[in-house]
This record gives C-alpha cells, sequence and structure tokens, in this order.
C-alpha cells in the first residue's frame, strides 16, 4: 500500500491552486503542473513502429489477414487524429482528460488488434522474426504507456474536480443571493440523473463504415451464460433494414471482431417481421424492434427463432412518417424507439390523436407480447433526436452542434410531469446519433453514431 502511494506521489501531477477574490465579481484560478507532460514522443515512435510493422504485413498479402491490417490501419489513423486533438487542447503541459481516456481505449483496442493478427500468423507458422521482434515491442511500449495514462487520467479528473468544486464555492461566495438548486427528474433509488459524462467506450465495429444506421448494447435479463455478451445490429439494407442481430461474447470480442454469432430472422430484407428502423432492444433474450411495413412491435426470440407481434395504437405513425429529427435533417424510419429500463420494455411512437407528439406505451411481457394503453405527452416527435427511460422517467435529447447533444426533456410516467428545461450537454465522437438507449445494468447509454459504437456514464447523485 505505502509502496503504492510512493509511486504516485513520484509519477503523479501536482497542482497548485491559488484562489484569490481579484475584485468583487472575479474568480480566478492559476494552475501550477509539476508534472513533465504527455509522452508524445513515445506515442509517436509506437505509431511508426506499427506503421512499420503494417506496411512488412502488407508484403505478405495474405487475405485472412487483409481485414485485420485494415482493422489496425483505421485504428492508427484514428489514434493520430486523437493525438492531434489532443496537442491543440494542450494548455501548458496539461492535455483534456477525455482525450487521454479515448486514447487509453484506442491503445488497448490496437493491442487486441495485435493479439488478433499474432495469432493469425502463428496459424500460418510464417511469422516473420523481426515482424515478431517489433511486435513485442510495440506491445511493451503500449502497457507501459496504458500504465502511465491511467494514472494521469485518474488524477486529473480529481484535480479538475476539486479545481471545480472550490470555483463554484468562490462564485457562491461572491453571490448574495444564490439560486436554490433546482431538484432534477428521478425516481431511481440510486438518486437523480445529474448528467451524462464519456464517452467510455469509442469504437468502430467490425462493420467499419459501411453501415451508419444500427444499434447495439447488452440485455438488461440476459439468458443463462449470456451474462456479459453484447449485441449489435446494423441496418444493411438502405440504412433502414436488417434481418438478423449479431451477438459476441464480450465487449473486447465485439471490439475486436471475434467469433460473432448471428441469429436470423428471415432470410430475405426486408420482408415480413424483419427489422425497420435502428431504434431497437434486446430483453430478456429476445429482441424488440419495429416490424417491417407493420403498424406493430416485433419481437424475436433467439432461442425459439420465432417472431411475435403486437399491434400499436391506432392511427400510429410508421413507415418513415414521424422520425426524429434535427433542423438539418431526419433519422429515416425512426418512428418508432424501443426503451429499456430497470423494470421494462417500452415504446415510443405517435399517434394521430396525440397530433403527432410523443405517446409511450409499456410493453406486456407474456407468449404474445401486447402494449399498454399509452401515456400521451407535449413533445413533438420531430424536436427531438432520440429518448431513453431511466427508472420509469423519459428522456429526450436534441441536436445543439456537430459536437454536442443535449437531453432537454423529461417525462415521468409515474407522475405525468413534464420538463422542458433539463439541459444536459454531452460531448458527441460523430455528427449523428442514430440509435441510443440506457442499460440499466451499468447505468450506461449505448450509443450507435455514424457506425461507431460508443458508450457515456449515465452519473447519478
Ligand atoms: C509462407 O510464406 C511463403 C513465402 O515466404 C509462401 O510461399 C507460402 O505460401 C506461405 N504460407 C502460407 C500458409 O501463407
Ligand atoms: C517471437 O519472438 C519471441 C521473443 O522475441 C519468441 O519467444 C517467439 O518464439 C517468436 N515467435 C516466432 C513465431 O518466431
Ligand atoms: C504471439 O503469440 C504467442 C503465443 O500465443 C506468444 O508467445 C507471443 O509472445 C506473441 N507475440 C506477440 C508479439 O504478441
Ligand atoms: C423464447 O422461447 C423459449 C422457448 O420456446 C421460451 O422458453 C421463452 O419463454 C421465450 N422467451 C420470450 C421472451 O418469450
Ligand atoms: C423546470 O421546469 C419545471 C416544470 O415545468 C419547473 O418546476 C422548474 O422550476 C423549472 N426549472 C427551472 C430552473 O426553470
Amino acid at each position: 500500500m505505502s509502496l503504492l502511494v510512493s509511486t504516485w506521489r513520484t509519477v503523479g501531477v501536482f497542482f497548485i491552486l491559488l484562489m484569490q477574490s481579484v475584485s468583487a465579481t472575479d474568480c480566478t484560478c492559476e494552475l501550477t503542473s509539476a508534472e513533465k507532460p504527455f509522452p508524445k514522443g513515445e506515442l509517436l515512435s509506437i505509431e511508426t513502429a506499427a506503421v512499420e510493422c503494417n506496411q512488412k504485413f502488407q508484403s505478405a498479402k495474405r487475405t485472412e489477414e487483409a481485414a485485420l491490417r485494415l482493422g489496425l490501419h483505421q485504428r492508427l489513423l484514428q489514434l493520430q487524429g486523437d493525438v492531434s486533438a489532443l496537442e491543440r487542447e494542450d494548455d501548458g503541459g496539461l492535455y483534456g482528460a477525455v482525450s487521454l481516456r479515448i486514447i487509453e481505449l484506442e491503445l488497448a483496442e490496437i493491442l487486441q488488434l495485435l493479439d488478433k493478427l499474432n495469432r493469425t500468423h502463428l496459424m500460418h507458422r510464417n511469422l516473420s522474426t523481426d515482424v515478431n521482434a517489433t511486435m513485442h515491442e510495440v506491445r511493451a511500449e503500449l502497457k507501459q504507456l496504458e500504465k502511465y495514462d491511467h494514472m494521469q487520467i485518474a488524477q486529473k479528473l480529481e484535480e479538475n474536480k476539486r479545481l471545480q468544486r472550490n470555483l463554484a464555492q468562490c462564485q457562491e461566495e461572491l453571490q448574495a443571493t444564490p439560486p436554490p438548486p433546482t431538484p432534477t427528474p428521478g425516481n431511481c433509488p440510486q438518486g437523480h440523473l445529474v448528467n451524462v459524462e464519456g464517452p467510455r467506450t469509442y469504437t468502430i465495429t467490425q462493420y467499419g463504415t459501411s453501415y451508419t444506421y444500427g444499434a447495439w448494447g447488452r440485455d438488461p435479463r440476459p439468458a443463462p451464460g449470456k451474462e456479459s455478451w453484447y449485441w449489435l445490429t446494423p441496418l444493411t439494407s438502405s440504412n433502414a433494414f436488417a434481418n438478423y442481430v449479431r451477438q459476441y461474447t464480450s465487449l473486447s470480442a465485439l471490439i475486436a471482431g471475434v467469433a460473432p454469432k448471428d441469429f436470423s430472422i428471415a432470410s430475405g430484407n426486408p420482408t415480413t417481421n424483419t427489422i425497420q428502423g435502428p431504434n431497437m432492444v434486446m430483453y430478456g433474450d429476445a429482441l424488440y424492434y419495429g416490424c417491417y411495413n407493420n403498424p406493430s412491435v416485433c419481437r424475436f426470440n433467439l432461442t425459439s427463432r420465432a417472431v411475435t407481434t403486437a399491434p400499436l395504437p391506432p392511427n400510429s405513425g410508421i413507415n418513415n412518417k414521424v422520425p426524429f429529427c434535427h433542423l438539418e435533417a431526419c433519422y429515416v424510419y425512426t418512428d418508432l424507439d424501443l426503451l429499456t429500463d430497470e423494470s421494462a420494455v417500452w415504446v415510443v411512437s405517435t399517434s394521430a390523436e396525440n397530433y403527432g407528439n410523443v405517446i409511450i406505451s409499456e410493453v406486456e411481457p407474456g407468449d404474445t407480447p401486447r402494449l399498454r394503453p399509452p401515456m400521451k405527452t407535449s413533445l413533438h416527435k420531430r424536436t427531438a433526436t432520440n429518448t431513453f427511460m431511466v427508472c420509469g422517467v423519459l428522456y429526450a435529447t436534441r441536436y445543439v452542434d456537430k459536437e454536442t447533444e443535449e437531453i432537454f426533456y423529461s417525462f415521468d410516467t409515474q407522475s405525468g410531469l413534464e420538463r422542458y428545461n433539463l439541459s444536459i450537454r454531452f460531448r458527441k465522437m460523430q455528427t449523428n446519433i442514430q440509435s441510443l438507449n440506457y442499460s440499466p445494468l451499468d447505468h450506461k447509454l449505448y450509443v450507435f453514431s455514424d457506425a461507431y459504437a460508443i458508450t457515456y456514464d449515465v452519473i447519478f447523485e
């Protein structure tokens, strides 16, 4: 323990916080970093080594490895981009904790790819010793960097929190009558939803950038043995339709694209009972989604491979009539949004009776699923980009700009209370969010955004 503490001291970042009341209306913080900057040089040399390694592999022209190499190449490009971004964020020796976190995740993913590449090579018994040596070096260096990164981030996040607290305190002191804190909505035992932090995971999938629409996540009520599994379903036809759900045994398997298991709903696409629209969820080892050209919720049972349907309320919008939108565009075939929370599956839709505003129904489980009578909200569907549900409270997001999405609306299904003033913003990695769902298992938002699979932490207080 004491060894750990002393290691932290030597490697750690030391901040000196100077709080000054310069004038009656100012709060300032002065930051001094006593730490050497992030080892960019090391990162670059690893990059060069990995690129060289990659080039050597290319001469080998093995088709089985081509896909892997492409993945690795993409990761390196992404890493390069993010290192540049990190440099831009550089404010005198301190780097954005978010960027560092992303780079940490990328390094882990590159490690996995290298591992897989190595396994494929060993199978071929054709690995040149030269490449093998380089890979060993890269591996060792990445491990080092990973360690370094962990400490930096943990410590910086702590420091940032402390600074924010102090700044808030200072500001409070200056304000003669501080406004009373507004309670945030929520019925969760773990508290109120107050923020969304991340990204935590940010990865391209096995499909690369082939499909910009899709969804992924975890089943909150997994079948025995599938507790750590993840699912992923890109819309493989016209950004609108799909006919199978893919599962992986772990998050790293999904990231590396290893050993996927496909569950086919129909051989054709699109056809009766196949998937229409990206906003689907897995629950109780079944996929809930909008049925192709049919005003119903479909449930595909992965065990029996059977599809059962629950009709939507009369005059519900389907077939791209009432999608999610922002000022510049709409997300095609997003008429329905399936959601999971702690207790149930829900469906967000619209009805003519409610003037195209959102209605929300709970899906009753059973041999044949049914929808409970819908609750009406005043939320106009086209002003929202997506919705999710936490502990019986519906939240809606809207598009702010290319980098920012905002949770602006909530509807409490217990009290019927609506709010339009939430203003919880989070940073996007890509411009568009095609699907978004809350997982009660790990309190994360699972986002499919322009072909990338992303997670965020939901923060309760
Ligand atoms: C191994 O490499 C040699 C040339 O170095 C090549 O002729 C051979 O086809 C390779 N074997 C496999 C299984 O890739
Ligand atoms: C790769 O290199 C390591 C040590 O650098 C060695 O132990 C291993 O046998 C090598 N593998 C192959 C396939 O040459
Ligand atoms: C490749 O895999 C073998 C066996 O799993 C391992 O001994 C070796 O260290 C690996 N090489 C690299 C560069 O990871
Ligand atoms: C799926 O099918 C299996 C086998 O027929 C059944 O035991 C299970 O209850 C079904 N699941 C759902 C969610 O209907
Ligand atoms: C937000 O809206 C709710 C419901 O309309 C209201 O009770 C609350 O005071 C509002 N909060 C702020 C900060 O305006």
